[in-house]
């Protein structure tokens, strides 16, 4: 179950009893209007591309016949045509002349022969939608040849199960309308927030890698449960849903997160012990630099 909350530096938009973060006021749109043409376009139906595909066809925000799909490998698209018995093919020139949408989710190692090939292809109105990491807007718009609105986005893995989060950033030719088209896309799937660009690469660090540094710390609280006796698949039960009990406390009561802690901290009790244990191996400290870390790789990944 998705909760939804307000955030942060910035002003929260409310809509449909849902808040939003934009950054700033955003500018008034220069772009072009948006072809009139429901077909969205995965280019690169990979983990993330999947995980996408999945949440679309589960919240029932695009049929089976809206979405298509394309993988480098015929083995890679035939699963996905399988699996969710939409189009896919290693076709990306086809799947342009078929959609209004076209979202990339190709690695940022890829990214450049991506767009040297599609580019000459893209008709003006086509919204492009990249989720790869580290890849400006600016970057994907030094490849176009008409001005065709982008939007930089950062979702997560959790947007299979619905619980996903996602950043966007627009480009210089990308309006609100296409910042909502956007929105509409993501947020059955997951919360979302629109950001200046300059924080995009800080929320790949923390929200785009996050849920691996979760379930890290998932696998290694049920690690500690098989430690003390408890057989394996109860001590991840355990973890897991204490992982996500926790999250929602803080999404649904708006806590300070260090409040709700003091509240499991009782005095003298068992919880201090173990936060001893944590405070002495420096977990608070390794999860800030897991995050710095991740924004600097981000930045680093495609240099214009
Ligand atoms: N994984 C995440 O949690 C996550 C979260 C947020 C953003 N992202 C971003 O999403 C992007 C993809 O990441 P990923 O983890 O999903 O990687 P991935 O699993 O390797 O997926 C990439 C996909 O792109 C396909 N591909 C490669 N070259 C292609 C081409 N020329 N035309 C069409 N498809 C092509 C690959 O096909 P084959 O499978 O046949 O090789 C693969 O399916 C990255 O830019 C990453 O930064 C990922």
């Amino acid at each position: 179950m998705k909760e939804k909350t307000k955030k942060t530096e910035i002003k929260p938009v409310e809509k449909k009893g849902v808040s939003k973060v934009h950054a700033k006021t955003p500018a008034p749109s220069k772009s072009k209007k948006l072809q009139a043409n429901n077909v969205i376009g995965i280019i690169g139906a990979g983990k993330i591309g999947e995980a996408i595909i999945s949440g679309l066809l589960d919240q029932k925000v695009k049929s089976r016949s809206e979405i298509i799909a394309t993988a480098k490998s015929a083995r890679r698209a035939a699963y996905i045509k399988e699996n969710f018995n939409i189009a896919c093919n290693n076709d990306n020139r086809e799947l342009i002349n078929k959609c209004g949408v076209i979202i990339l989710a190709v690695k940022p190692q890829v990214i450049s022969s991506v767009l040297s090939e599609i580019a000459p292809h893209i008709k003006e109105g086509q919204l492009i939608i990249s989720v790869a990491a580290g890849v400006t807007t600016f970057f994907i718009e030094s490849f176009l040849r008409s001005k065709n609105p982008v939007i930089r986005a950062m979702p997560n893995l959790c947007c299979q199960v619905n619980a996903g989060m996602t950043a966007f950033s627009k480009g210089s030719n990308a309006g609100d309308e296409h910042v909502e088209t956007a929105i509409k896309l993501f947020e059955p799937v997951s919360r979302v927030v629109v950001l200046e660009e300059k924080h995009l690469d800080a929320v790949t660090g923390l929200s785009g890698s996050g849920p691996a540094y979760i379930y890290i710390a998932i696998e290694a609280l049920a690690e500690g449960g098989v430690k003390v006796g408890l057989p394996r698949e109860v001590a991840t039960l355990l973890a897991a849903q204490t992982a996500l009990g926790a999250a929602q406390m803080v999404l649904k009561t708006h806590s300070h997160p260090a409040l709700l802690k003091d509240m499991v901290t009782t005095p003298a009790g068992v919880t201090i012990d173990g936060i001893m244990e944590l405070e002495e191996g420096k977990f608070r400290v390794t999860l800030i630099k897991a995050v710095m870390k991740g924004t600097e790789r981000s930045k680093e990944l495609v240099k214009v």
